[in-house]
């Protein structure tokens, strides 16, 4: 295993980045920017035992500063998702958060911790990244120290483990929102992709893209994917909620708890499979519905449906839903979440 730091030229502000290749004796590698804690790449090798790198991402700091609204490989938090209405109360007292997506406040606001230099250490075969966000940023209540660990197997297995702390009781819901094409990052649309997820249910829809807090059984619908299902047949299916998402952008209400395997994603032409285990209650899947057509890295064409997003996190608009399961962290308490990303081929 190696862990390797390299200079990823510089924002627009002049402030430079650096990348970090986690390589394993295969061959394969994770690369990963400080800024933004972006997962900038995933080469992992296919059924002819070719590296294909499945996970879209630019070749310059600018550029992910330039689109960052598509929040490619980006660590995303304080708080993934949606929050309606940009506000929520906690211990009585009310709070306004940046509605950055007008009435509603998502992934962390106008500056979201994608768009920040992260502090970072090598230790041994893990990459740590640190960020400490002030009390009051976007919003939010309590000064965060915030650290995300990259650790890539021999396996081809990538975990992330991510850690917080705070100094008064906040909100953290923190997520990847890596775009994954399991034909390779350029390969154009994922319609032939298989997908399953281990859930009997997900958080309903409202108009306004945020839960309405009913929890839907998956039986006869298309978000029914107990079994494995292309996601063009979910995206084409004629249901109201796929509707109001324009395809899949919602979350699913996992089964168990603890590190459990949540999600399998296959790609018949590659043989490539991505299964995704987590501690989380929720997956949002998001088909890259309204993803901009935008040049990718090495002029690869990205744009609708060139991409699936699997975010396992906690509800939607949790802290405005006191039946989902909590995103609140009591002050001095250590939050932990962990998202596993392992690659096999047939
Ligand atoms: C959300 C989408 C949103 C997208 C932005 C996804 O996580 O679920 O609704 O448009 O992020 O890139």
């Amino acid at each position: 295993m190696s862990v390797t730091a390299r200079p990823f030229g510089a924002t627009r502000e002049g402030t430079p980045v650096t990348l970090f290749r986690l390589e394993n004796p295969s061959g394969a590698y994770v690369q990963v920017l400080d800024y933004g804690a972006i997962l900038q790449a995933v080469a992992v090798p296919d059924r002819e035992g070719r590296l294909r790198d499945v996970c879209l991402g630019f070749d310059t700091p600018a550029e992910y500063q330039e689109k960052h609204e598509g929040y490619l490989g980006a660590l995303v938090g304080r708080c993934a998702n949606r929050i309606r209405g940009a506000r929520f109360q906690l211990g009585g007292r009310p709070h306004a958060l940046a509605a950055n997506q007008p009435p509603n406040h998502l992934h962390g606001g106008n500056r979201g911790f994608d768009q920040y230099l992260w502090d970072h250490r090598i230790e041994g075969d893990s990459l740590v990244l640190t960020r400490l966000s002030p009390a009051g940023e976007e919003g939010y209540p309590g000064a965060l120290q915030t650290q995300v660990r990259y650790t890539f197997g021999p396996d081809n297995a990538l975990l992330l483990e991510f850690q917080a702390v705070s100094d008064a009781d906040t909100v953290v819901n923190l997520t990847s929102h890596a775009y994954w094409n399991l034909n390779g990052h350029g390969a154009g649309d994922v319609g032939g992709h298989t997908l399953s997820i281990d859930a009997i249910a997900f958080t309903e829809l409202g108009e306004d893209n945020c839960p309405t807090g009913t929890l839907v059984s998956v039986v006869g619908t298309p978000f029914d994917l107990r079994s494995p299902r292309a996601l063009s047949d979910g995206w084409n299916a004629d249901h109201p909620q796929i509707r109001q998402g324009g395809g899949y952008d919602h979350n699913w209400a996992l089964r168990g708890s603890g590190l459990r395997e949540a999600a399998v994603l296959h790609a018949p032409e590659s043989g490539i499979t991505l299964a995704l285990s987590t501690t989380q209650p929720g997956l949002q899947v998001y088909t890259a519905n309204f993803l901009p057509e935008s040049t990718g890295k090495g002029g690869a064409v990205y744009g609708r449906r060139r991409g699936v997003a699997l975010e396992a996190q906690g509800f939607p608009n949790a802290v405005n839903q006191p039946e989902f399961p909590s995103t609140v962290l009591k002050a001095g308490e250590t939050y932990h979440q962990e998202i596993l990303f392992a690659f096999t081929h047939d």
